[in-house]
């Protein structure tokens, strides 16, 4: 029988994205086209994602690049199986951009809809890259979501740990905004941080000492923001050396909670010998957090998977992929359903207690 062929559609964010997945003849997910039309450029005088420009920016393109999707598969929307797109948690505007988008093209080519969790995205991303078996450990670090999660298996997610205010990507991008670096802040900090020295200065690690596997990024962001005042009028190498300093403390909090989520996860899978870690998310394209995770996992009895750099930040192909794990398991959902700006991926997990928690 052939696999099934699915449209997927993602614009929760800054990008306006659209792909076409598939399985090869050996199982395996197979992309057979992904386009990202990235925003960037219009928000970054703001200085960060402006919602209303963004929305106008996804109706815009939305048609040109689900048709250049199509075009590079080199097939005809007569041709796919079912169409899956994001329906949250981001930013509502352009969440209903994606989603009327793809069920009008579901409803017109009568086939299968799928309401993609974004997060669930990012999460099945090992299975679309290295056909990942269930469980497994995901540590999800984006602008919008810093969590460590076990996924189990197709829909059923447990949380272990999760962001109480900024997610780590956010204060990536808030520290090059403080240092006057550009937009997006990640790549500019990391870049910068290459020529500086990471032990002139010493951050706050919050929640460490914690037995949870919680994070906290918005104390960093203030210490960042008292270094750059006390050392006005800033030097290129303070800016480098503060880029420095905080990659590393980011590093260090990040293996301290895997560390504590490995413990977390042979107490819930003890027969799974060596822990497969996930990373995905925009952050995971950082080279000194891949570095710091695949020492802690060399260390822990663990394997590494992190993503080709196209799959770390936002992208259709895993919205695609998603879709198509829902199609085989006959999970569909009607043209009635709407978008859920929140939406955590574990409904269960207990509800976190600050204000700055997006999902
Ligand atoms: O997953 P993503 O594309 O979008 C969502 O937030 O869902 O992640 C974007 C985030 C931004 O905060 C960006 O600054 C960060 O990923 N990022 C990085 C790097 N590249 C992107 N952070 C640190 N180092 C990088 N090289
Ligand atoms: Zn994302």
């Amino acid at each position: 029988m052939n696999s099934p062929i699915i449209l997927g559609i993602e614009s929760s964010c800054d990008e306006t994205a659209a792909s076409i997945v598939t399985r090869d003849k050996n199982g395996c997910a197979k992309i057979l086209s992904s386009i990202v039309w990235s925003q960037t450029a219009h928000h970054a005088p703001f200085g960060g994602v402006v919602p209303e420009l963004a929305a106008r920016a996804h109706v815009e393109v939305i048609g040109e690049v689900v048709h250049r999707a199509f075009h590079d598969a080199d097939l005809i929307p007569t041709q796919i199986s079912g169409v899956a797109a994001t329906a949250g948690p981001g930013l509502i505007g352009g969440l209903v951009v994606g989603l009327v988008h793809g069920k009008a093209m579901a409803a017109s080519l009568n086939v299968p809809f799928m309401a993609i969790n974004h997060l669930e995205g990012h999460a099945l991303t090992p299975r679309l890259t290295d056909n990942q078996s269930y469980p497994y450990l995901l540590l999800l670090v984006s602008g919008g979501h810093t969590q460590i999660l076990c996924i189990e298996s197709l829909g059923v997610y447990h949380r272990l740990g999760s962001t109480l205010d900024d997610a780590v990507g956010e204060a990536f991008d808030k520290t090059a905004k403080l240092l006057g670096l550009g937009y997006p802040g990640g790549v500019e900090v990391e870049k910068h941080a290459k020529n500086g020295d990471a032990t002139r200065f010493t951050f706050p690690k919050p929640l460490t000492g914690d037995k949870s596997c919680n994070f906290s990024f918005a104390g960093l962001k203030s210490a960042v923001r008292m270094l750059a005042e006390k050392h006005q009028p800033i030097t290129e190498q303070t800016i480098c050396d503060i880029c420095a300093s905080f990659q590393e403390t980011v590093c260090s909090v990040l293996a301290i909670r895997v560390e504590r989520a490995i413990i977390e996860f042979r107490k819930l899978y003890p027969h799974v010998q060596n822990i497969p870690i996930a990373v995905a998310g925009g952050v995971a394209a950082n080279a000194a957090i891949s570095a710091t995770l695949s020492q802690l996992t060399d260390k822990n009895n663990a394997t590494l998977y992190a993503p080709p750099l196209s799959l770390c930040g936002d992208n259709a192909a895993m919205i695609a992929y998603a879709g198509l794990e829902r199609f085989e398991n006959n999970k569909f959902d009607s043209l009635l359903e709407t978008v859920h700006p929140r939406w955590p991926l574990d409904n269960f997990a207990p509800k976190l207690p600050y204000a700055g928690v997006k999902a």
